[in-house]
């Protein structure tokens, strides 16, 4: 079964060539090719060291990647578009959340548990999907007990006996004398009708685990969250979940009782096994902000503890054992992306031993009036395809005419230029800012098609771009 799962995984991520890689991240982000290309890249070579033997496998260090590029130029876009494809466990984290070890805060290792919590999700996810059917009919089989028990009543003096319940046979308030055998036609009968979902805006009452208390409250010293959370988990563990009784509707109640037959085919120790695995193999973890805990002077403040996350985050990136609820988790061939604008900082003032984990580099470039244009309407969710599809929803119809969006774009290169430079970002205010009057009255306007051309844009816009200061507050 595992292998199966596995080698699934593995044809999945062979149809991941560079090229495909690349093009579905140009559905969604616009120019910056090269930060494509190497992403797509060490994705391959995770695929071919997999196929390597295994002596030859571990020597296959993954070539990790830095990505450098100003703000809003996409690199968080393409992290995003990544986890999105790649099915692989993912990660992103932000490296200002960490602390040097022994602080107060989160330290760097929770990174690799955050992985492989996201790979228990997924393989978890996978496998509730292959025993879905067998527990679908134990789940059928139980719902029909309980349909049968409500009928026909419980041991006597149970509460629920004498619950009305509307069907055709025996049932409701004739209620017949308790302890009767229910006669196995019955049974098949009632199964039908479910399977052919004539009962399932019927209410019945089930018995569920209820969801174990939140856990027992551990009080962790500061910066042992992870502890605490491993602590309360094991402690959970030891109280048995309660059973509890609620009435829902038969649709949601097959839902229900599905979910929790499928978590009982289920063996935990093998998720894990698995999560582990996958984790080690094909994970990936995106470091968002590196650039924020690089150092220009070393010394004295908050410096010291910035210096000190990035020597924490040494062994990780170099491969070492990391210990997880699910068992120790080996690091050395996780996949590492670091990105970071490093307009304040740059790259050569990282720790020189981190610089060298980091050995592919990708500059992102500043975002012009050109991108912009294309970033307006051609990605899957361009933003002038997302206000066309809202204000639909209104019966009013925005058309974008050509020069309408080569002014947007103008405008919002202008404002970089004068302002801040914000890179695509800038986008979303200056079409929030456009829009705003015909968003406020889209009620009135039902049955309007508005042409946004570059008039229009000139006369909403025009006076944030004459005055800088107002434009600083506003877009
Ligand atoms: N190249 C691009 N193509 C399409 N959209 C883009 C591109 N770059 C940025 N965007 C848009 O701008 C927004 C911000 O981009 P993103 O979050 O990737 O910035 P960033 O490079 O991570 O910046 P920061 O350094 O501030 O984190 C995204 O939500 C996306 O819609
Ligand atoms: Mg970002």
């Amino acid at each position: 079964m595992r292998e199966q799962r596995l080698s699934q995984l593995e044809k999945y991520l062979e149809t991941l060539t560079p090229k495909r890689v690349v093009q579905e991240l140009d559905k969604f982000i616009i120019g910056q090719e090269e930060a494509k290309r190497a992403v797509a890249i060490a994705l391959r070579n995770r695929w071919r060291r997999q196929k390597l033997p295994e002596d030859l496998k571990n020597e296959v260090a993954p070539k990790n990647i830095m990505m450098i590029g100003p703000t809003g130029s996409g690199k968080t876009e393409i992290a995003r578009r990544l986890a999105q494809l790649i099915k692989a466990p993912f990660v992103k984290v932000e490296a200002t959340k960490y602390t040097e070890v022994g602080y107060v805060g989160r330290d760097v290792e929770s990174m690799v548990r955050d992985l492989v919590e996201e790979a228990y999700r997924m393989v978890q996810q996978e496998m509730t999907q292959l025993v879905k059917d067998k527990a679908r009919k134990y789940a059928e089989e139980r719902l029909v007990d309980y349909i049968l028990r409500q009928q026909y009543g419980e041991a006597s003096g149970s509460p629920f006996a004498g619950f009305p319940f509307p069907f055709p046979f025996g049932g409701g308030q004739n209620q017949q004398p308790q302890e009767q055998k229910i006669p196995e036609y019955k049974r098949r009968e009632l199964l039908e009708k479910l399977r052919k979902g004539e009962l399932d805006d019927e209410i019945v009452e089930i018995e569920i685990t209820a969801k174990a208390p939140a856990g027992p409250m551990v009080m962790a010293p500061p910066g042992m969250e992870d502890f605490q959370n491993q602590l309360s988990e094991i402690l959970k563990g030891l109280i048995p979940g309660s059973r509890k009784r609620r009435k829902v509707k038969v649709k949601e109640a097959l839902e229900i009782l599905t979910q929790e037959e499928a978590q009982k085919l289920l063996d935990p120790d093998e998720v894990a096994a698995e999560a582990i695995y996958r984790a080690e193999n094909f994970g990936i973890i995106f470091i968002d902000e590196i650039d924020k805990i690089a150092i220009k002077t070393p010394g004295h403040g908050p410096g010291v503890s910035r210096e000190g996350v990035q020597r924490d985050l040494l062994p990780l990136v170099e491969g070492t054992t990391v210990s997880t609820k699910y068992g120790p988790v080996k690091t050395d061939h996780i996949l590492f992306i670091a990105a970071g604008a490093f307009h304040l900082a740059k790259p050569s003032d990282l720790i020189p031993e981190l610089q060298g984990r980091f050995p592919i580099r990708v500059e992102l470039k500043p975002l012009t009036k050109k991108e912009f244009v294309r970033i307006l309407t051609e990605p899957k969710n361009a933003l002038t395809k997302q206000y066309k599809e809202l204000l639909k929803t209104e019966g009013v119809y925005l058309d974008f005419t050509e020069d309408g969006i080569e002014e947007i774009a103008q405008i919002a290169e202008i404002l970089n230029e004068k302002t801040e430079n914000i890179g695509a970002r800038r986008l979303h205010t200056v079409m929030e800012k456009l829009l705003e009057d015909i968003l406020f009255e889209a009620p009135d306007l039902k049955g309007q098609t508005i042409i946004i051309d570059s008039k229009f844009v000139r006369a909403k816009l025009e006076k944030f771009v004459e005055d800088v200061e107002l434009s600083k507050y506003i877009l």
